[in-house]
Parts: structure tokens; sequence; C-alpha cells
């Protein structure tokens, strides 16, 4: 099988009901970015972040996967489909698709602050935290996200999978965040590339980018008809 390496941004959750980020009326013109989603901002005023975090939460537990999230889980009976996302959400897994990569760590996810690999699952019924709520050790738990200045562990998983691609998609990503932006280098050359978002995007000069116009759900669907017809 084919291996069909996919990135993935706010744009795909975006018919799920999410904001984007930098979308005129996106999360980043209502939240400052500096407030919700750095160290700074954590230590300034941690209460504010966890509230930040259980919101989004709680509108996830509403939200569904959208046809774009199913059509890349369908591509799976003929192709090996690996998912490098920079959502937070876990659409992707509840639609089906088996090799998800979160760049950007998972909302469902929490740690205590003084340690990356002590991971601990919230549930649906209890997916808020609190200042005071600590692990066993004691230690206050924070989301499980990366926030800017912060490293991006999983930066090396995607490089090794964006390699050996075969294709590669990029979807609903304004592609302005590194080192996820910079993925696209790693194609290796040849290799075709297809990009689904309803706006103009900025792509790297000289790189050859089959361009689908069309929000996620449309998108994926006309995605889907070229790489039958390529089989
Ligand atoms: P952006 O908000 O920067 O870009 C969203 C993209 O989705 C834009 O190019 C939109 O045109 C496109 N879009 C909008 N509606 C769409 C639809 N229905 N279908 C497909 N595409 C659509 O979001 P990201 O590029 O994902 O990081 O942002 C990257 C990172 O910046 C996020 O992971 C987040 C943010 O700050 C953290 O919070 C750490």
């Amino acid at each position: 099988m084919k291996k069909l390496v996919i990135l993935t941004g706010a744009g795909m959750s975006a018919e799920s009901g999410f904001s984007t980020f930098r979308d005129s009326g996106g999360l980043w013109e209502k939240y400052n970015v500096e407030d919700v989603a750095s160290p700074d901002g954590w230590e300034r005023n941690p209460e504010m972040v966890l509230d930040f975090y259980n919101g989004l939460r709680k509108q996830l537990m509403q939200a569904k996967p959208n046809a774009g999230h199913q059509g890349l889980y369908e591509l799976e009976q003929d192709y090996d489909v690996k998912i490098i996302t920079q959502n937070v959400d876990d659409l992707h897994e509840r639609a089906g698709n088996h090799n998800v990569l979160h760049l950007h760590g998972e909302l469902m996810k929490v740690r205590p602050v003084n340690r990356e690999n002590e991971i601990y699952t919230l549930t649906p019924e209890n997916c808020e935290i609190h200042l005071g709520d600590k692990d066993k050790n004691g230690i206050q738990l924070r989301p499980h996200i990366v926030w800017f200045g912060e490293p991006v562990p999983m930066i090396e998983k995607a490089i090794e999978w964006t390699e050996e691609a075969d294709i590669f998609v990029i979807i609903g990503t304004s592609l302005n965040v590194y080192p996820a932006a910079g993925l696209i280098h790693y194609v290796r050359k040849g290799i075709p590339i297809y990009l689904i978002d309803p706006q103009e995007v900025h792509i790297p000069s000289g790189l050859p980018v089959h361009i689908i116009h069309k929000g996620a759900g449309e998108g994926v669907k006309e995605l889907v008809q070229i790489l039958k017809s390529h089989l």
C-alpha cells in the first residue's frame, strides 16, 4: 500500500463547529495567545489558562467528526494513512483513523507541571481541571498542550513520516506556525502534494502543489475521487 501522509490544521475541524485561530472571528481575535498558550501566561494567570482549555474540552464533548474526517478514515481501505495533526481535538481518532500524531498536544490529556511524560487522560464526565488538581505526588496538573515557546517533541516522528510519504496532503492550515509549516520541505522530490483550503495559503515557492479550493468536507471528497482514479 502507498503511504499517504496528511498534515491537518484547525480548518479540518471547522465544519465540526470549532473556530480556527487566524481567520476573521478566529480564536486569536478573541483571546490573547500570550495569555492562554504560553508558559508566561501560565505563570501570570493559571486559572485563566485552565478555564480556556476547560471551555474547549466542553465544546469537544459536543462535537462530532465531520465528512472530511470520515473521508480520511475511508482512505485507510486503499492507503497506509498517517495523519500529522496540529489539532488538539480527538476527531481524527473518533472518525476511526489508526495512525494520528498530535504535534501540539491533546486536549483530553493533562500532566503535572514538572513532568512531560506522566500523562493522564480525562474522561468526558470529568473533563475539567482546576487550580488544586494535582497528580499522585501533589504536583499541579496542566493541559498537555504545546504552548508557544515550548519544544515540539513529536516533530522528529513527523519528519520521519513525511520523508516516507508517497503522497502528501495538507488540509486546513495557514502554514504560519513552525516547525509544522516546515514539514513540506521534507517531502521527497517528485511526490505529489495536494492542499485543501477554501482560502489562499502561502506555499514555499517552487513546490508543485495541486490545490483544491474547498472546505474539508467537499475537499476530501474530491481528493478521494482523484486518489481512487490513480489506484
Ligand atoms: P489557522 O487558524 O492559522 O489556519 C486555519 C486554516 O484553515 C486557514 O488556512 C483557513 O483558510 C482554513 N479553513 C477555514 N475553514 C476551513 C474549512 N471548512 N475547511 C478547510 N480549511 C478551512 O490554524 P492552524 O494553521 O491550524 O497552536 O494553526 C496552527 C497552530 O496555531 C494551532 O495548532 C494552534 C495555533 O496557535 C497552538 O495552540 C499551540
